[in-house]
């Protein structure tokens, strides 16, 4: 048993007070390699901003539980290096599914945790998720809970359609559960593919997909129910079409690949939405750079060569989301 403290990590629960008082969002950045990690740190130490370091389901099976914690304390190492004296650094278990693998992350220093029984019958999330909260709070780890499900495939659990969040169940399920944040649905979802073409309307000037806005209605709804709790935005890449074009002019296949416009996200960001996940913007940079070199270097066998510019794109990439979406710059000075 290792507490988060030990490994210089913090929890959520300053970090999101302070988010939504300032009007600004904590970016909650999925990992699953070192690249991934050095470009995370270093753009949240060049611009001293908190951050939560994701883990999910799928990390745990490529890359290993223990590597990957271990790395996250190597990370805080890291941050100070580079001249970030007071890393707020949060180690996060992303749409975990059962309380065995909540407990595991909580005993080996995991600062927080999602519990995700967005997928069960609602009594039977509240259950798990209070018994989750139970535990992690015993150890000073803070718990995400999940009402409303996002079409698209969280883990492995599968929905063909979206579900937003009932603004009528989150008072009972926060005070039931003692959960200290909930993660909604309001249009979002996992992936580079959130929106059909049939559901969005043409740019006529660029001739790119143009996605329908967000439920705010639904959002407005949960805050004026919920004041002052700290609110998540699962599925929050932007899925920007300069890396989709690199892809596809580089051997790619990416046909209409959509996600959530940025200004919405800064909407999101000023309000009670204070944790904003994103996956799928890293990975199609990683990729974006990766089939660049390929393409312009066939002779090129040296991995880095490719996973350096990879790595120099994702630093580029959260530092544009930390400054000109979410706003957690200098926030953690
Ligand atoms: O929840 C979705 C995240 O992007 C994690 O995806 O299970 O493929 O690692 P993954
Ligand atoms: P994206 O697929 O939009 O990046 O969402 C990631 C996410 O919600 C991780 O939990
Ligand atoms: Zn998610």
């Amino acid at each position: 048993m290792v507490s988060f403290k030990e490994l210089g990590l913090v929890n959520t629960k300053d970090m999101f007070a302070k988010a939504i008082k300032g009007g600004y969002a904590i970016p909650a950045f999925n990992f699953n390699n070192m690249e991934q990690l050095q470009a995370i740190i270093k753009a949240a130490a060049s611009t001293k901003s908190p951050v939560i370091l994701q883990v999910s389901k799928g990390a745990r099976n490529y890359a290993n539980q223990t590597l990957l914690r271990y790395m996250a304390q190597g990370a805080v190492e890291y941050a100070k290096e580079l001249g970030w004296e007071n890393p707020q650094i949060c180690l996060h278990l992303d749409h975990g599914d059962s309380f065995e693998v909540c407990k595991s992350c909580v005993d080996f220093g995991f600062s927080s945790v999602m519990i995700d029984g967005s997928h069960l019958p609602y009594e039977e999330n509240v259950a798990l998720t209070k018994k989750v909260v139970e535990y992690a709070h015993a150890h000073g780890v803070t718990v995400e809970g999940e009402l409303g499900v996002l079409a698209g495939v969280e883990d492995e659990v599968a929905s063909e359609v979206s579900h937003y969040t009932k603004p009528e169940e989150v008072i009972d399920f926060t005070e039931k559960t003692g959960c200290d944040s909930l993660a909604i649905s309001i249009g979002t979802s996992h992936g580079a593919y959130k929106f059909t073409p049939e559901q969005c309307t043409v740019d006529p000037e660029t001739g790119r997909l143009v996605p329908p806005p967000l439920a705010f209605d639904i959002l407005e709804e949960i805050m004026e129910k919920l004041p002052g709790f700290p609110i998540v935005l699962h599925g929050s890449s932007s899925v920007p079409q300069e890396y989709v074009d690199i892809i596809n002019a580089n051997g790619g296949a990416l046909p209409n690949a959509v996600g959530i416009p940025e200004e919405q996200l800064r909407k999101a960001a000023a309000s009670a939405v204070c944790k904003i996940n994103i996956d799928s913007d890293s990975r199609l940079a990683f990729t974006a750079a990766v089939r660049k070199v390929f393409a312009e270097k066939p002779a090129e066998f040296d991995p880095r060569k490719y996973c350096g510019p990879a790595r120099d794109l994702m630093v580029e990439l959260y530092t544009h989301k930390i400054k000109e979406v979410l706003g957690s710059d200098g926030k953690a000075e």
